[in-house]
């Protein structure tokens, strides 16, 4: 997974003794609670619900965020890029890659790879095209997402 991969700057490694340690032991966060618990001490979550954006900048949002002083472990800053990852992050179906399809669009192996096959052929057009073409996708959550979903010609 992508977000294990992460290094932030030096600022979060100072940052570790914060509130995150009052965190007890052995009781993992949920990304969604990790993300609940660091992005909404200066404004509310809600300014992280509306401006999905890609990977890398979201990647590139958290520095900011962390050199204006959010705090947590480097585990508590995995686990909100991966909520950022698994939910607020766009996708562009004609190109992006098996890992991104099946973690953004939630589907399995085989359902990324007849994505990939038909894209190969054909670019999808919209939600509708990808639906028809993939069986296997879940309806409500492109309809949820489907201002993240991108269709690059
Ligand atoms: C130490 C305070 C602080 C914390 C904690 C914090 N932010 Fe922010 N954030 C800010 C400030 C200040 C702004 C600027 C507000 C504005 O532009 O009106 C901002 C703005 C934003 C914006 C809108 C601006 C943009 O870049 O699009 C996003 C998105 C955002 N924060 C995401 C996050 C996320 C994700 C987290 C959790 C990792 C987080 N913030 C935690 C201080 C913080």
């Amino acid at each position: 997974m992508r977000a294990a991969a992460l290094a932030f700057g030096a600022a979060m490694v100072a940052a570790s003794v914060g509130p995150a340690a009052a965190q007890p032991a052995g009781e993992a966060m949920t990304p969604e609670e990790a993300t609940a618990k660091i992005c909404s001490g200066c404004h509310s979550t809600q300014i992280v619900m509306d401006t999905p954006r890609d990977y890398d900048a979201w990647h590139q949002t958290v520095q900011d965020m962390i050199d204006r002083g959010a705090q947590g472990t480097q585990d508590d800053f995995a686990l909100v890029m991966q909520f950022l990852y698994e939910n607020m992050t766009t996708i562009d179906v004609n190109h992006a890659d098996e890992e991104d399809l099946m973690t953004i669009l939630k589907t399995t192996k085989p359902v990324a790879d007849a994505i990939i096959a038909r894209r190969s052929k054909k670019a999808f057009k919209d939600i509708a095209d990808l639906e028809n073409a993939v069986p296997g996708l879940d309806a409500a959550l492109l309809e949820a997402k489907k201002r993240m979903i991108h269709f690059q010609q």
